[in-house]
């Protein structure tokens, strides 16, 4: 017979770790891993003082991600990471889907989504690696040496994101600046600022592309029953996922295949090997984390009830390491098939720019490699300075140098 599940709430709440710059640059905090490896589903202390749950297993994470039960809405959750007093959370804005439950959401995804499929994404292959080619000769002209992110990491996806938007390249800038400040701020008046300034820039490009339409995403929606509202908040949630998550990827990436020479040597001697490698990085590296989940109603699940009103925080870097998943899971392994990771979330709001992503990476880190076979660190890696941005993990700056052929 199957045992009855054990629904006690016994575990003593925990808070969340979040730092992940001590010890090893690519690992979950000490922490984390420690929680998963005790109860993959526990007690959480949020900064307000709600009690609710931290998920860290594969399993129980995905299960979780693929219930409807549980909501992405904003203004229900608590903040895991700040107490932020009395001030209460805003719904989403029109348009910012990834906020949203069905059949909102559905509505706005559906409209998106044969935008990013895999086709039109292979079919930009060619304009990745072109764009991709100008950054490396770029890179070459400029010496032996530069910052990678500065220098590649982040250009490249921005110059994809903007052109598949239609958001002027040169803008992209002040654009960048405000979004980084939204996501990485700590300063609520800097952020509202930062707020206003895209919400500005946007509506006046909304309208420029309702009266002269051009051949991108943003124009082709002008044609949809979506308002300037909603055009203005889908711009923005796909231009900033776009901006701030690829670029990540790449520079800590690379640091990773720097810190990993026998992987390194595996990709450059096989650039065929680009599509695994890209799926292994993602799920060794878990950039974009944590996600937040609300129980709607009291849902029974790992033997644990949860509570209407409870919040969950889902650690995908925690599950994505989880040894029951992967054997050997802190270990790099370009060899392995990192099937089922869940770096690009899971369910309903799985990564709509996901294909893009791939196509980005699956070009670039071998581009890289090949172009420069004598890339090195030009710092010690424990000068490789990290992001404290609890939303999207990275490097700051990666300082990189090599030998003129
Ligand atoms: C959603 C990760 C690149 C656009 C997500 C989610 C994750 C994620 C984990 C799920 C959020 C949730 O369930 O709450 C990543 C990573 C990327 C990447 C690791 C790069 C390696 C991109 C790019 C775009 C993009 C290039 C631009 C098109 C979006 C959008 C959503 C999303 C619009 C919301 C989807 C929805 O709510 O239905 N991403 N992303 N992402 N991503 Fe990405």
């Amino acid at each position: 017979a199957v045992p009855a599940p054990d629904l006690a709430q016994h575990s003593e709440p925990v808070t969340l770790p979040t730092d992940r710059r001590k010890g090893c640059p690519f690992d979950p905090p000490a922490e984390l891993t420690q929680y998963r490896d005790e109860q993959p589903l526990r007690r959480l202390r949020f900064p307000d003082g709600h009690i609710g749950w931290l998920a860290t297993g594969h399993s129980v994470c995905r299960a979780i991600m693929a219930d409807a039960r549980f909501s992405s809405r904003k203004e229900l959750m608590h903040d895991p990471h700040m107490d932020i007093g009395d001030m209460e959370m805003p719904p989403a804005a029109p348009g910012e889907f990834l906020h949203m439950d069905e059949p909102q959401h559905g509505r706005y995804r559906k409209l998106l989504a044969g935008k990013f499929t895999v086709r039109r994404m292979r079919l930009l292959t060619e304009r990745v690696e072109q764009v991709t080619a100008d950054h490396l000769d770029a890179m070459e002209k400029a010496g032996t040496a530069v910052d990678l992110v500065s220098a590649f990491a982040k250009p490249i996806p921005a110059i994809m994101i903007c052109e598949l938007l239609g958001v002027p390249y040169q803008d992209r800038n002040s654009f960048q600046e405000q979004a980084a400040t939204i996501f990485n701020s700590d300063n609520l008046d800097d952020k509202m600022a930062a707020y206003t300034a895209i919400q500005a820039y946007l509506t006046q490009l909304v309208a420029a592309k309702r009266t002269e339409p051009t051949d991108d995403i943003l124009s082709d929606l002008t044609e949809s029953d979506l308002t300037d509202e909603e055009l203005i908040g889908v711009g923005f949630l796909v231009l900033a996922a776009g901006l701030d998550t690829t670029a990540n990827m790449l520079g800590l990436g690379t640091f990773a295949l720097l810190s990993n020479p026998d992987q390194l040597a595996a990709l450059r001697s096989d650039p065929s090997l680009a599509g695994q490698a890209v799926e292994e990085l993602l799920r060794y590296l878990t950039i974009a984390d944590p996600m937040l989940r609300v129980a709607l109603e009291d849902i029974e699940i790992d033997g644990r009830l949860i509570k209407a009103g409870e919040v969950i925080v889902v650690s995908l870097q925690a599950a994505n390491r989880d040894p029951a998943k992967y054997p050997e899971p802190d270990r790099l392994d370009l060899h392995r098939k990192a099937i089922g990771h869940l770096a690009f979330g899971h369910g309903a709001h799985q990564c709509l720019g996901q294909q893009l992503a791939r196509v980005e990476m699956s070009v670039a880190f071998p581009a890289l490699l090949t172009r420069f076979p004598t890339l090195r660190l030009a710092v010690p890696p424990e000068e490789v300075p990290l992001r404290a941005n609890p939303g999207i993990y990275g490097v700051q700056s990666l300082p990189v140098t090599w030998d003129k052929e």
